[in-house]
């Protein structure tokens, strides 16, 4: 019998599964307005699939501007509350387009699902959207130490998926999410700008009218090249 191509799927949250990368951006925006600067569109890509404490650190670069610990450490609150303020409504028709009928594809299929993303807040949202039904095991910012590009938060989703890296699909819209599951070992599909995301081994621009054979179809193609 042939070889599997893969064996599971870890999928980032924030601007994958759910479109509140652009919550995390406002903000971010709102809490350097505070502090009497802006931070624009073309620097979010550098914030998206890290910590909040290391974005805290490039934002606060961004504005050229310190603070002593005591002062982060309201600022990394101000943003939550601003953040969770921003997604308080989420509901299940907030998934991003046909990712819920591909999860449904991978689930009917018996495929492992783990969620792997470096938000502190991203159970409550998978509550949220109620998709906690798909997911075998959930990795997210409260149980890993190293932000990505750093593979932990993937290679602990494998361990946990009891899934060889090698045999996952990991799905990103992050470049610094991408390294890290080449990092892991996994293969990493790309959602969003090709440009952007240059580095993953597919592009798709989201997951509508995107199926599993989609996958299957661009994952054979790379094996046999
Ligand atoms: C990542 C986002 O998924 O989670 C980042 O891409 C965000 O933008 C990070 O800063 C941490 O999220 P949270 O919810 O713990 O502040
Ligand atoms: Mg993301």
């Amino acid at each position: 019998m042939a070889k599997p191509l893969f064996e599971g799927c870890i999928f980032d949250l924030d601007g994958v599964i759910v479109d509140t990368a652009k919550y995390h951006f406002l903000s971010w925006n709102k809490l350097a307005r505070n502090l009497g600067f802006e931070i624009k569109e073309e620097d979010n890509e550098q914030l998206k699939g890290i910590s909040r404490v290391d974005s805290l650190e490039i934002v606060l670069k961004i504005g050229n501007y310190t603070l002593p610990q005591k002062e982060k450490l309201k600022c990394l609150k101000s943003k939550n509350d601003y953040y969770l303020e921003y997604v308080q409504k989420l509901t299940a028709k907030d998934a991003l387009p046909g990712v819920e009928e591909f999860l449904q594809e991978l689930k009917k299929e018996s495929y492992k699902i783990s969620l792997g993303s470096a938000s502190a807040n991203a159970r409550g949202i998978i509550d949220k959207l109620n998709f906690t039904q798909y997911f075998h095991a959930i990795v997210d910012g409260t149980d890993v130490q190293k932000s990505k590009p750093h593979p932990e938060v993937f290679l602990r989703a494998s361990a946990l998926l009891q899934i060889d890296p090698k045999k996952i699909v990991v799905f990103e819209d992050a470049q610094k999410g991408i390294k890290a599951a080449h990092s892991a070992g996994c293969l990493a599909v790309g959602v969003g700008d090709p440009e952007v995301l240059s580095e993953a081994d597919i592009n798709i621009k989201g997951f509508k009218g995107y199926s599993m054979n989609d996958l299957i179809r661009s994952l054979s193609e790379l094996a046999a090249k």
